[in-house]
């Protein structure tokens, strides 16, 4: 059967979308600065979650340059809590060539656009089509799973996105098309969720093959996933005096430019305390007795999880040096709040007294 999309689609779709859309703080605008950072910061994560995190970022950061003035670090901060940092720092990247090539203004040259840091096929698309009418499908997860059940698309990973791509083309209204893709996430993140679809309420109903078919929850088809691999960390919470000590991840890496408490992976055959002892001499080449454990803390990523036991330590001898990570600071415990760390190294903030409560050190 051949993938198309019937042209009542959009109409059908844009009438709804006059009525049902949410309202939501970057609605109706067609800034490329503001919708670019609202797709930017949408990527991976929740209406919801993004919308506090947009408003206090515009305070901040209300143009390109005022982000381009800013360092990594406080770009961070400021992310802090929302995951991929990476994207973060993509942005600043791009913010300084606007700067630095562009006068300071979101490149109008969709080309132009499209080979600054981190914009990629779908955050050119949005927006391009958003503030620039430029009439290109806009494929995200929500478009997959709408369009894959639209049209029983059995494709997965490129292949399905090349096929909604080609879908949508042959659809997406040149009056609208800012409002076409936008529609078609709110359909995606409300009434075609992935596990309670509402197909009874749907505008799109009558040309969803999936759901006359009452196949809906079959797709999009799912990629056998391997399961994800599991991690043990120890980390040590490394008293000196009324200061512990906190170390930079490389920019480039995993997680890259947040703070965290120095430590590592637990190799087998290792205890928790061994590993913390050998990770803090490989990583900052500090001698340190390892005390009390505080506590362990559960964390999920994308591609694995970890397990992360913390324990309070004690400097013994040596000068912190930056071997395995960018920077290293010895910080008073109020101090930690202004320094950007991931989500599982903020799980062990609760854990941590102050100097007075680490336990007795004798080992
Ligand atoms: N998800 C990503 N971009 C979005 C947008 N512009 N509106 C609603 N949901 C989105």
């Amino acid at each position: 059967m051949k993938a198309a999309l019937p042209p009542a689609c959009s109409g059908d779709l844009l009438h709804w979308y006059d009525r049902q859309r949410r309202e939501l703080p970057w609605r109706g605008d067609q800034d490329p600065y503001r919708i670019w950072l609202s797709e930017v910061m949408l990527q991976q994560t929740q209406v919801a979650t993004v919308s506090p995190y947009y408003r206090r970022w515009l305070d901040r950061f209300p143009d390109p340059a005022a982000v381009a003035r800013a360092d990594s670090q406080e770009i961070l901060k400021l992310w802090e809590g929302l995951g991929y940092y990476r994207r973060a720092l993509q942005f600043l990247a791009a913010c300084r060539i606007i700067v630095r090539d562009h006068g300071g203004q979101v490149p109008s040259d969709s080309e132009a656009f499209r080979r600054l840091p981190g914009v990629g096929p779908y955050t050119h698309a949005a927006v391009r089509s958003i503030c620039f009418g430029e009439p290109l499908p806009a494929v995200d997860g929500n478009l997959r799973r709408v369009v894959s059940r639209l049209l029983m698309l059995e494709q997965t990973g490129g292949a399905l996105t090349a096929a909604v791509e080609r879908a949508l083309a042959g659809i997406i209204p040149r009056d609208r098309p800012g409002d076409f893709n936008q529609a078609l996430m709110d359909l995606g993140a409300t009434l075609c969720s992935r596990t309670a679809p509402q197909c009874g309420r749907c505008p799109l109903e009558q040309h969803c093959r999936a759901s006359r078919s009452g196949a809906v929850e079959r797709f999009p088809a799912r990629l056998s996933r391997r399961k994800r691999p599991h991690y043990p960390i120890a980390v040590g919470v490394i008293w000196k005096g009324d200061r512990m000590l906190i170390t930079r991840r490389p920019e480039n890496g995993l997680l890259g430019g947040l703070w965290e408490f120095p430590g590592g992976k637990i190799e087998s055959g290792e205890t928790p305390e061994e590993a913390v002892r050998r990770e803090v001499q490989e990583e900052v080449a500090l001698d340190i007795a390892v005390g009390a454990h505080l506590g362990t803390v559960k964390h999920g990523y994308t591609h694995f999880s970890i397990t992360l036991s913390a324990f309070a330590c004690h400097w013994l001898s040596g000068t912190a040096q930056p071997l395995g990570c960018t920077a290293v600071r010895w910080v008073r415990r109020e101090e930690l709040q202004d320094y950007p760390f991931p989500g599982a190294n903020r799980k062990l903030f609760p854990l941590i007294g102050d100097t007075s409560s680490v336990p007795d050190m004798s080992v």
